[in-house]
């Protein structure tokens, strides 16, 4: 079965005061949802108020990146570890911005996974085209690429345990969703890669679509046969946005 979700992933952004309200309210609105679940992931600093605000909650909390190593002399990372004892239950692993910004390549982000998977917690591992590859149209080339080497590393045992998340670098906080149909389509060519692997992995993998969801446009989202949910950056700061994209989570 593949599992409905809601992940809101706020970036760097936030404050506690601001957060306190957020997170309250996605515990109560959570608790409604009958089959999606609620996912925030917050910056490093904000994972022990999120584990407090969502406690007793159907909510979850995640982090939105991970140390590839256990431990050691890595000056400014954090472990899967840490993570774990902080309450997360999701982290979000190879997002574009870290590809882009931090220089992380497809070989890291499978260790990444690797590490949140050794610990307990389900990696939410990111792909996704820029708009120059989509124009060349090389997408299936890269999301095949880049869901090739995770799933290489992680084997069947792992990807099974894993989440997806196609997130097209274009849609990214620019306000233009990819249409249904784009994202349909890639879904589905995710779906068939994993396939070729695994039937059954391809049947319960949940995969979301990333990129400019918003509560007008998540229904639509949502209803194609292979977008199991959304990961959500911008809308998901605004409760009244993000409550109604965990609603159209939930079906
Ligand atoms: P936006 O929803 O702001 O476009 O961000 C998407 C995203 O990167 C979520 O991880």
């Amino acid at each position: 079965m593949r599992q409905r979700l809601a992940v809101g992933n706020w970036k760097m952004h936030g404050s506690l005061p601001e957060n306190q309200a957020l997170l309250d309210k996605v515990a109560v609105t959570a608790g409604g949802l009958s089959r999606a679940i609620a996912v925030v992931c917050v910056p490093f600093p904000y994972l022990a108020q999120a584990r407090s605000a969502l406690a007793g909650s159907k909510a979850a909390s995640g982090g939105q990146n991970v140390s590839q190593y256990p431990k050691g002399a890595f000056t400014g990372e954090v472990s899967a570890g840490m993570l774990r004892e902080f309450g997360c239950r999701y982290v979000i692993v190879g997002h574009s911005e870290r590809r882009q910004f931090f220089g992380e390549d497809d070989a890291t982000v499978a260790l990444k996974a690797r590490a949140v998977l050794a610990e307990g917690m389900i990696p939410i591992v990111c792909v996704g085209e820029t708009l120059a590859e989509r124009e060349r149209g090389i997408t299936e080339e890269v999301v095949g690429r880049q869901l090739g080497v995770v799933a290489d590393r992680l084997g069947a045992e792992g990807l099974k345990a894993s989440v997806l998340a196609y997130e097209p670098v274009w849609a990214i906080g620019t306000g233009k969703t990819a249409t249904a149909e784009q994202a349909q389509a890639v879904h589905a060519y995710l779906r068939g890669v994993l396939a070729a692997r695994d039937e059954s992995i391809a049947a319960s993998m949940s995969i979301l679509y990333g990129g400019s969801v918003k509560a007008a446009n998540a229904t639509e989202l949502f209803g194609m046969r292979d977008v199991d949910g959304g990961l959500i950056g911008g809308a998901s700061l605004v409760a009244e946005e993000f409550l109604a994209i965990c609603r159209a989570a939930d079906g």
